[in-house]
């Protein structure tokens, strides 16, 4: 019984302290983390979020890695990449994330190319609209694997050398319909609850271990980004 008043004490009192750092936060946030100097690999940097993410990292002196399996996308990705006078932008097209031997390859060729990835930005993704009924297995697979198990396979490929040098970002792009579930959009939903549950759960399993304390993890949850992904977007 004591030890469990003393349990509740501490959690009402690292709520409260948790509560003053949050207001302190927000009114003298920490300094932005630098990227000067950093490999930032990107997936689905031919259009949208990825592309705009390509811009701003090679904007504030990252390394870009820009990953898609459109050609054409990310080849305009580069000229405007080029158009801004910035040279630190290497694409590696027709590489489909979704197939683990496509990304252990990828690997290969950017560890020669380009060195050690620093961080990574799993973006890419995909989003068929429709009711569940409407959706074949074949999308829903294709759903997972361009979704989730993308994300294991470009860590399984570029995280050991971030934990060798403890010394990494990992960035997940999710989605608001990852918090919340949304008609017509079943298995996209379920695909974005499971990068979040996948973001948790390593963060955890890394901090665990001091080796690996300073790899940070950052899940984003955008709500509609106009990009032509989500067709028509709304918002009241
Ligand atoms: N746009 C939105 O409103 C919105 C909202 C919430 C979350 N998101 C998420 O943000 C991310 C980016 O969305 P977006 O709107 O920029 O999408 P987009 O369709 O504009 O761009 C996605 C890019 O990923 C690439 N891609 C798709 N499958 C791939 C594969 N198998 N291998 C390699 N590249 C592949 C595409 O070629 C494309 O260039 C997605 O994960 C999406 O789920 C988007």
């Amino acid at each position: 019984m004591a030890i469990l008043l003393l349990d509740i004490l501490i959690v009402l009192f690292k709520s409260i302290v948790a509560i003053f750092e949050a207001i302190y936060l927000n009114f003298f946030p920490p300094p932005e983390e630098s990227v000067l100097g950093e490999i930032a690999l990107i997936t689905g940097t031919g259009h949208g979020i990825g592309r705009e993410l390509a811009l701003q990292y090679c904007a504030h002196g990252a390394t870009v890695v820009g990953v898609d399996i459109n050609e054409k996308g990310n080849a305009e990705t580069a000229q405007l990449v080029k158009e801004r006078g910035y040279t630190n932008f290497h694409t590696f097209t027709r590489c489909d994330i979704s197939q683990r031997q496509n990304v252990t390859e990828l690997g290969k060729k950017v560890k020669a190319k380009v060195g050690d990835v620093t961080i990574i930005v799993n973006n890419a993704g995909i989003m068929p609209c429709h009711p569940l009924k409407n959706t074949s297995e074949e999308e829903i697979r294709k759903i997972f694997d361009v979704n989730v198990f993308s994300h294991f396979w470009v860590l399984e490929t570029f995280l050991p050398s971030m934990m060798e040098k403890n010394h990494g970002h990992i960035v997940g792009i999710s989605s608001m319909a990852g918090v919340v579930g949304l008609p017509n959009l079943v298995p996209y939903c379920a695909s974005k609850f499971a990068v979040r549950g996948y973001m948790e759960a390593l963060a955890e399993e890394l901090r665990e271990d001091a080796r690996n304390s300073k790899i940070k993890f950052t899940s984003i949850f955008p709500f509609m980004v106009d990009t032509g992904l989500c067709k028509n977007p709304k918002i009241k």
